[in-house]
């Protein structure tokens, strides 16, 4: 089985040979591309690239330039794992994009993929009235979204918490990759419980939200993200309902709530019919992402309350 590899090594010789076949090799072996790339042949340019030290986009004349045995040998050993270890590319070559910045990752967290960059991007408009001076990235894992959020918003001030220790060690080596350790606290919490009386005007929130049968279905990539990353219980909606329920709380009175539940929407809104929430609709696609203000999330206190009832709003597992 190893022989074709090993063949690659030895006949091939250019980036276009090595991309094309790497391709073919992500084709037939029907990997899962739902962590950055968009199609196989962009996902093995990616690893080829790496193994060369480059990023793309490659300059077109550099794709007939000839590759040296170690680089070949570096690029086929990256797109053999791809293949058969399922391995998502970012974790192999250390890095993924989000919001247009670079974030270093590794199996410590999720990949960072959230559609909330477009709304990073576009400074939460229209849902925002004003700058937001104190942001709380809840559940940050690699910290994408609060480095974004601090790089966005030059003046405030960004708490991101997490209850994983692994993902807030990658989470401080991203903070600290984008100079934003000023401005970006880290914090261990689970949700809220180490913040005190703290308040925001902006929370923002990508927490696990998958149900526990999709969870069983997702293809083999997503079993080299952290379980705590995904897993939303039963029916996806633990942390989701807990984070609601105490939001009021920790926002300011013009507060806002902006979060990603993604296929978890449906049991969501079948568990709060009456709440306000307001589906925002993306233009690069993404679904699940809702944003609520602290009026509304305080008129629907009732039914939040009967519906968040039943989940124990701690989940910190017990040290070591
Ligand atoms: C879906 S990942 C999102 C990571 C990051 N926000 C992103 O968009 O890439 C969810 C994160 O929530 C964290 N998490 C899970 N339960 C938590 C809890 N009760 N309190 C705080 N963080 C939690 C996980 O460790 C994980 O890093």
């Amino acid at each position: 089985m190893g022989e074709r590899w090993d063949e690659a090594v030895e006949e091939l010789s250019t980036v276009r040979d090595l991309v094309r076949w790497g391709a073919s090799r992500l084709e037939e072996a029907g990997v899962w591309l739902g962590h950055g790339t968009a199609d196989p042949v962009e996902e093995a340019l990616t690893l080829v690239l790496h193994a060369l030290r480059l990023r793309p986009p490659l300059p077109p004349e550099l794709f007939g330039a000839r590759l040296t045995r170690r680089e070949r040998c570096e690029a086929v050993a990256l797109l053999r794992r791809r293949v058969e270890e399922r391995l998502p590319a970012p974790y192999l070559v250390g890095e993924a994009w989000f919001a247009g910045l670079p974030f270093h990752v590794d199996p410590r967290v999720l990949v960072p993929r959230s559609p909330i960059a477009e709304l990073i991007e576009g400074g939460f408009e229209p849902w925002l009235q004003a700058p937001p001076r104190r942001i709380l990235d809840l559940c940050t894992g690699s910290g994408a979204i609060a480095v974004a959020c601090a790089l966005a918003f030059p003046e405030a001030e960004v708490d991101a918490v997490d209850v994983s220790p692994e993902a807030l060690a990658v989470a401080r080596r991203n903070v600290a990759r984008h100079g934003v350790e000023g401005r970006v606290r880290l914090l261990r919490s689970d949700l809220y419980s180490a913040l005190g009386g703290r308040r925001y005007d902006l929370i923002v929130s990508n927490p696990p939200y998958v149900a526990e049968e999709e969870l069983a279905r997702l293809p083999p990539e997503y079993r080299h993200e952290p379980r705590l990353a995904l897993a939303g219980g039963p029916e996806g909606l633990d942390v989701v309902l807990a984070l609601l329920r105490q939001a009021p709380a920790h926002l300011e009175p013009e507060g806002l709530l902006v979060v990603e539940v993604g296929a978890a929407r449906e049991a969501l809104e079948r568990r709060l019919p009456g709440l306000p929430l307001t589906w925002v609709e993306l233009e690069r696609g993404g679904e699940g992402v809702f944003v609520v203000t602290r009026e509304e999330l305080e008129a629907g206190r009732e039914e939040l309350e009967r519906a968040a009832g039943g989940v124990p709003a701690g989940r910190l597992p017990e040290p070591g």
